[in-house]
């Protein structure tokens, strides 16, 4: 994908993969009109229904693609062209058998350097415990990333649908927060 064929103007691009319905998306939308906003969701379904919301709300600087995640960042977003890259509740196939599903991994970790803009963060949000161990595993283990604090009170970041889901569960939340270190 070329740089403005989404978006012109070259407003600050933040991307959230596996969207879902899209309520952190129109949220950080309509809190930030001078930011562009893409969500990526495999699922039809919620991709209408995100883009029926955004049309609803005037909200122009939000696009939806519905397209397979690591696709996106691997193969199409172009380099250096993403501020922040939000990883909200993503499947965290729990069996051994399928941690070889799970998105975050080097080869993820690499491509994701590559779209981020110098000082690009990648912001990770789970209720499972060992996904986000994995994570953080995976993130120690990269040279493309440095960890840092992600305090509750650093920057507007509305609670994701599955996230108060879990929180009226009971459930933990854990997070982490990552800066291109290049
Ligand atoms: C557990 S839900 C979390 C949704 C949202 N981020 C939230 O926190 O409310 C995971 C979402 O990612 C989507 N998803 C899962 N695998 C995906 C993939 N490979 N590519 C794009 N979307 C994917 C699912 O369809 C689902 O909407």
């Amino acid at each position: 994908m070329e740089p403005g064929e989404l978006f012109t103007g070259g407003a600050p691009l933040e991307v959230d993969l596996g969207c879902g319905d899209g309520s952190f998306l129109l949220a950080m939308a309509r809190e930030f009109p001078g930011r562009h906003f893409l969500g990526v969701e495999r699922l039809l379904g919620r991709v209408r229904k995100v883009c029926r919301k955004a049309d609803r709300d005037g909200l122009g600087n939000v696009r939806v693609l519905r397209l397979d995640a690591r696709y996106c960042v691997e193969w199409l977003l172009p380099p250096g062209s993403v501020t922040r890259l939000h990883l909200l509740f993503p499947d965290p196939w729990p069996k051994a058998r399928h941690h070889k599903r799970r998105l975050v991994n080097q080869g993820f970790l690499t491509a994701l350097a590559a779209v981020l803009a110098p000082g690009g963060e990648f912001l990770f949000k789970t209720d499972h415990a060992e996904y986000f161990e994995w994570t953080a595993g995976e993130l120690a283990a990269c040279p493309h990333f440095t960890t840092c604090a992600w305090p509750d009170d650093a920057f507007f970041y509305p609670r994701t649908d599955f996230e108060t889901q879990w929180r009226a569960a009971g459930r933990g939340i854990f997070k982490l927060r990552a800066v291109r270190a290049d």
